[in-house]
């Protein structure tokens, strides 16, 4: 079969993939969200269960976005339709690269706000602001920008600008350079405050913490929770790893890279939250806090180290940095579909698309503070929109490309781009492919809405 070529040029090695790929994918999710997810659903048991859902579901699912990506070599969208009318099947797979578009510009609408915190501590931190602190002074600092929408909007704002500008740019110009130096930085920068932790902190309550499983705390929402957290964290379900694979050239091992990345991934969280948790129970503070959690543990940590001054600063730059390679891959799938179907350029695609974000960013500013009070489902509009994108959007549409890259794609077109021959290593992928991460994810939907027990299947 002629191979199609992308329109958006190709990555210029394979070192720039993984790069971005692992830039995707380590951001936010891992540094901020991982250890107030694992808190708020009580550590170890939540833990080894998004370990599961990584290894058994993440992995086989991130090969299976980038085959399709690579193959299609179009937008998500156009990619789902092409590769799956190739494959005898309907045009309607597109459905999936919608729903992945939309997921994307969701969560972007959020991170951005989010993103914006750690721009603003980049400032706190410069200007020695955490130094002597403890907890009544952390929580002010916090509770201060929180309470106020317009400081909220000046840093998301600046960071869809800065997102916005690097995406517009284009994609090997925009997104290599930055990764390149950044996430190493990032990583021994983690070390660093893991040694802190272990020097300073109650490192044996935060460890057990995080890593003795007690099952009881394990519920269907949170398994759905770990489940949503693996797709957030890896960036994977909504078409962002599609959007990079379709800029991948022929010969790189889909497969090397994949597990590259969610090793690094997954090392990245768990440094994390061995670093974070001992600071959170040596000031005796909550550890389901929720997602102020390391806004207020860390400055704290920097507050009374030696050179804290210097490595704070650096740490909350190093994390805008992990937050802004990760935004990029949120917005591709959308801006791509945008410059294929419309035919703008990349520049007024990312504007425009990166206004509606900005705007709908304000549904999350809010709801920290004017909007508070407002709850649908018990949920403040923050939760419900990241409850909604992460834990359903993002597995649901990793439930259907794994299902398209293994019912529907045929054998010899995933072993093609697999290139791994017909061996063991391509059996198991399949087999996890077509059974195992469909099938859990199925479970864990339905064991968080009760459905199982309604079926007469009881858990524990
Ligand atoms: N994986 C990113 C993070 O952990 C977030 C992300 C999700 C990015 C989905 C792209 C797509 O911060």
């Amino acid at each position: 079969m002629a191979k199609r070529t992308s329109l958006h040029g190709l990555w210029s090695s394979r070192m720039a993939f993984i790069l971005a790929v692992s830039g995707s994918a380590v951001g936010l999710g891992n540094i901020w969200k991982f250890p107030y997810v694992a808190g708020a659903n009580g550590g170890g048991a939540f833990v080894l269960f998004y370990l599961l859902c990584v290894a058994l579901i993440g992995l086989p699912i991130m090969m299976a976005e980038i085959l399709i990506g690579r193959r299609g070599r179009r937008n998500p969208v156009a990619t789902m339709r092409i590769v799956g009318e190739e494959e005898g099947s309907r045009p309607s797979w597109a459905l999936v690269g919608i729903m992945g578009v939309i997921a994307g510009i969701i969560i972007l609408s959020f991170y951005s706000v989010i993103a914006g915190w750690s721009l603003s501590y980049i400032a706190h931190a410069a200007l020695n602001r955490f130094e002597g602190a403890d907890a009544d002074l952390v929580n002010g600092l916090f509770g201060g920008m929180l309470g106020n929408w317009k400081v909220l909007a000046f840093w998301h704002t600046l960071f869809m600008i800065i997102t916005v500008w690097v995406v517009a740019r284009g994609v090997e110009r925009g997104l290599e350079r930055a990764v390149r130096f950044l996430m190493p930085s990032l990583a021994v920068l983690m070390v660093a405050l893991l040694g802190y932790a272990i020097i300073n902190g109650d490192f044996r309550a935060g460890a057990a913490f995080l890593l003795e499983p007690d099952f009881s705390k394990l519920t269907g929402e949170a398994m759905l929770a770990a489940l949503g957290q693996a797709f957030f964290s890896l960036s994977i379900g909504m078409g962002a790893i599609m959007a990079y694979g379709a800029y991948l050239p022929e010969g790189t091992s889909i497969t090397n890279t994949s597990i590259s990345v969610v090793i690094a991934d997954t090392a990245m969280a768990l440094l994390a939250g061995l670093a974070i948790f001992p600071i959170v129970f040596a000031h005796a503070m909550d550890p389901a806090a929720g997602p102020g959690l390391i806004f207020q543990t860390l400055p704290l940590a920097f507050g009374n180290m030696v050179g804290g001054h210097l490595f704070g600063t650096l740490f909350f730059v190093l994390l805008t940095f992990a937050a802004w390679t990760s935004s990029i891959g949120l917005i591709e799938p959308a801006v791509a579909w945008s410059v294929e179907t419309h035919g703008r350029s990349r520049a007024a695609a990312a504007t425009v698309i990166g206004v509606i974000i900005w705007a709908l960013g304000f549904l999350t500013i809010l709801s920290f503070n004017e909007f508070e009070h407002i709850k649908l489902f018990g949920r403040t509009l923050f939760e419900n929109l990241d409850h909604l994108s992460s834990n359903i959007m993002l597995p649901l549409g990793g439930l259907f490309i794994t299902v398209f890259a293994g019912w529907v794609m045929c054998k010899n077109s995933t072993a093609e781009e697999l290139d791994l021959g017909t061996g063991t290593a391509y059996r198991l992928w399949r087999f996890l492919a077509r059974w195992v991460a469909p099938a859990a994810v199925l479970l864990v939907f339905l064991h968080a809405t009760g459905l199982l027990h309604f079926f007469g299947i009881t858990t524990s």
